[in-house]
Order: C-alpha cells, then structure tokens, then sequence
C-alpha cells in the first residue's frame, strides 16, 4: 500500500497523484494557492484516491459558509465508490467532513479528534480541527489539540513547523504570550512561508499593546505573508490596518481598506474583517459611510444566497454592516434567518442563542441611537462571547462599541470601566489613552 509523506496509508492506483496531494497539503498549511486545484488534480490522475475527496471535503468545511458545505457533501458523493474501500481513517476523515457539512460541527471536530489518537501526525484533522476550534472560539482546544499531538511529531517529519504554528495561536489565545511568541517565531524560522504563524505573533503583540513591534514583524515578515496568491494575506493585512488605528493613523487604515478589502470579496471571511475594519473606523469617529453600503451590499447578497442564520459570528458582523448601512429591510430578513437558527439542530443554535442574537441586537440599537440598550446588550454577552467563534483581537469589537455606546448613553463610568482592562493590559496603547481622553470630553460637554 502507498504511503503518503507522514506515513500514512493511502488509498490509491497511481503513485503521480500523491505529488499532487501533497502540493495541496503544502497549499493548505501555508495558505498559498487553492489547494483543491491540485486535490482535483489528483482525483483526475487517480479516482480511486480516496483520502484526495475527503480532504477536499475537509479543506472545502474550514471557508465556513453554508454554500461550501453543500460543495463538501457533493464531494464526499464524487468520491461515494473511493472512500467505500478505504483505509479506516480515510473513511473517518469522509465522516468528519459529512457530519460538520450536515450541521454536527462539534461531533465532527470529535471525530477528527479520534483520527489524532491513533494518527497524531494527520496533519489534515489537526488543521481542519485548529480552524474549527478557531470557529468555535475554543481557546482551550486551539492549544491543547495541539499539545496532545505535539510529543509525536520533531523537525524530521514534513510539516513540523506549522504544528508548532498553530500551537502558537492556541498558546495566544490561552493568553500564554510569551510561549505562543516563541513557538510562532520557531515556526516561521523552520518553514519560512508560515503565515498562521506570523499571524500568531501578531496576535501576541496585539494583545500586549506592542504597536510598533505589530508593524516591525509584519514588514520583516511580508515575504511569508503577503504574496498575491497568500488566501490568507487579507487578514494579515486587517491587523497591520489595526496596529495603524492605534496609533490613530487613520489614512493608513482607510488605505489598507481600499487596497485589500475595497473590491469586495465573495467570501464571509474577507467580508467579516472589512465590516470589523470599517466599524472601528466608525466609531472613531471616520465617515465610512459609502464603503459601508458597499459591504452592506455584498452581505445583503450572500443573505439572498441563504447564509442568513448559518454561523452566528457570521450573522453579527453582518448585522454591523447593515444596521450601519441602514438596511432596515435586510435587517428584517436576517432576524428572521436568526430565529430560524435558534431553533436549528446544528452546532449554530447554540451560538446564536447565547452570543449571536444579543450581539446582532446590539449593533442594530448602536446604529439606531439606542446607546444603552446596547450597552446593555453587549455587557451580557460581552464575557461569553468567545462561545460565537472568532479570536479575542476579533472580539474587541464587542468591548469597543460598549465603551462607546456607554460613553453616548451618558454612562461615563460603564465606559471608563470597560476602558481600564485596555489601560491595564496594553500599557502602551495610544487607542486606550484615547477612548479615556473621549469619555472625559464627552462627559464634559454634556455638563456644560
Ligand atoms: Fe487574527
């Protein structure tokens, strides 16, 4: 039997459709290229390759949209004959992918987990499982997933460096920044194209409020990072754009957004930081107005398209965009997806009932005036949020526009109280020094 570069069995005919396989595994890890071109590739050379489908069924889940997971079940169908006289765990890896298409998105993850107990070098679970965990905002598995493998892998097996990098965004998240900051830089030094990696490190100095080291790292890095065919480039560039908005540049930021983000993009992940980015810039006081509307529009489509409902990390990012576009009729519609969701059977429900819905509300009461029905909104499911997915830099949205709204409801306090955690943990930052400067001056003018 075949064996592909980490030892694992394959099922497979033609040995010259594992160079293909393995192009896509690389694609993948290092987020450069499509890699279900050459996973096609492989299929067509041998349409027999059944870990080539479920990987692709796999790679297809982690873009996270309802349209993609309908793709990944049309797949995993291609490949029906394949995967029927597979190796167990090509089989496991299919039924992973099936059950996180059909909605089971955590008995998925379990399932991938089980691949890892026997194969802990499957890099495919792990990655797919990582990107889920980051869905799911699940600090805790974004590291100790890792961890539980770690011991089975060293330098010598293919794609060490970028274990080392995804656990150095579980140890970010986990809040151990000195650990994730060692693992990052280590995996970006082995590999030299890690950009999950130099996005780690980021994350590292964004929580510590290290702005100007954000900008260093991200210059230094930009060979591993920014290269046209990097699908992961646009995020990269969002936090560059917010290492900028602490310094209170502004322009750059705006620069960032026009250059990255101003064509639009087909993909809720692309669109979730040009909302993110846009509605920071907005409450800072910068008139977006225009490119709001054109974002509104893109997620107004993919409402059209059904994804309403889907991912509640999703729903709240578009919920921004449209309340600040003042879509009252999209709005409507995507209240509806939302209780639609709630009472889904799927790994969603959850989410949108204890963060999603709350946090959808808030943004619309926000842009209505309804400052301290969304201050209210936002303090309930501000410390549980991590539950709806996303990252903590992602999710300071949330604390952000608390402060503000606190600030506008004529709550000084709610909104110098929310403002101290970013005194106290990013000394540094010029952006918390600014919010207090505001909520003072904003105090004053009222008294006068
Ligand atoms: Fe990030």
């Amino acid at each position: 039997m075949h064996q592909d570069a980490r030892g694992h069995a394959v099922t497979l005919s033609n040995p010259a459709a594992l160079d293909a396989y393995e192009r896509a595994l690389h694609a993948l890890q290092t987020y450069r290229g499509d890699p279900t071109a050459p996973l096609d590739e492989a299929i067509a050379l041998d349409p027999g390759f059944a870990a080539a489908y479920a990987t692709k069924a796999l790679v297809l889940i982690t873009f996270f949209e309802r349209r993609f997971m309908r793709l990944a079940l049309a797949t995993l169908e291609q490949g029906r004959d394949a995967l029927a006289g597979a190796t167990a765990r090509e089989q496991a890896l299919a039924a992973a992918a099936r059950r996180i298409a059909e909605g089971a998105w955590r008995d998925g993850v379990r399932t991938l987990e089980g691949i890892l107990v026997e194969q802990p070098r499957d890099i495919v679970a792990l990655q797919v499982a990582h990107l889920l965990d980051f869905a799911h905002g699940d600090a805790l598995n974004l590291r100790n997933r890792v961890s539980r493998v770690l011991p089975a892998w060293s330098a010598s097996v293919p794609g060490y460096a970028y274990v080392l990098g995804m656990h150095a965004f579980g140890y970010e998240e986990c809040n151990q920044y000195p650990d994730a900051e060692r693992a990052g830089r280590r995996a970006v030094e082995l590999s030299g194209n890690d950009a999950w990696a130099v996005h780690a490190v980021s994350h590292v100095m964004e929580m510590q409020g290290r702005v100007a080291e954000g900008l260093d790292w991200y210059r230094q890095t930009r060979d591993v990072w920014a290269s046209e065919d990097n699908g992961f480039a646009f995020h990269n560039h969002w936090h560059t754009a917010l290492f900028h908005m602490d310094r209170g540049d502004h322009a750059a930021a705006l620069a960032i957004f026009d250059e990255r983000f101003g064509g639009g993009s087909e993909m809720a992940l692309m669109r979730v930081d040009a909302t993110a980015l846009l509605w920071r810039l907005r409450l800072e006081g910068v008139d977006v107005s225009a490119r709001f509307a054109a974002v509104a529009s893109e997620w107004e489509r993919a409402l059209d398209d059904g994804e309403g409902g889907f991912y509640a990390f999703n729903d709240f990012h578009a919920a921004m965009a449209l309340a600040a576009a003042g879509r009252s009729e999209a709005l409507a519609r995507l209240r509806e997806a939302l209780a639609r969701a709630q009472a889904q059977p799927d790994g969603n429900a959850e989410m949108t009932r204890s963060v999603g819905l709350d946090a959808c509300e808030a943004a619309i009461a926000y842009c209505d005036g309804r400052f301290e029905a969304a201050a209210e909104r936002l303090m309930a499911v501000r410390d549980g949020a991590n539950r709806f997915g996303g990252s903590h830099a992602q999710r300071d949205v949330l604390t952000l526009t608390l402060i503000d709204a606190a600030m506008r409801a004529g709550m000084p306090q709610l909104a110098h109280h929310y403002a101290n955690e970013r005194l106290v943990h990013k000394p540094e930052s010029a952006w918390g020094r600014r919010l207090a400067e505001r909520i003072d001056g904003w105090q004053a003018r009222r008294a006068a």
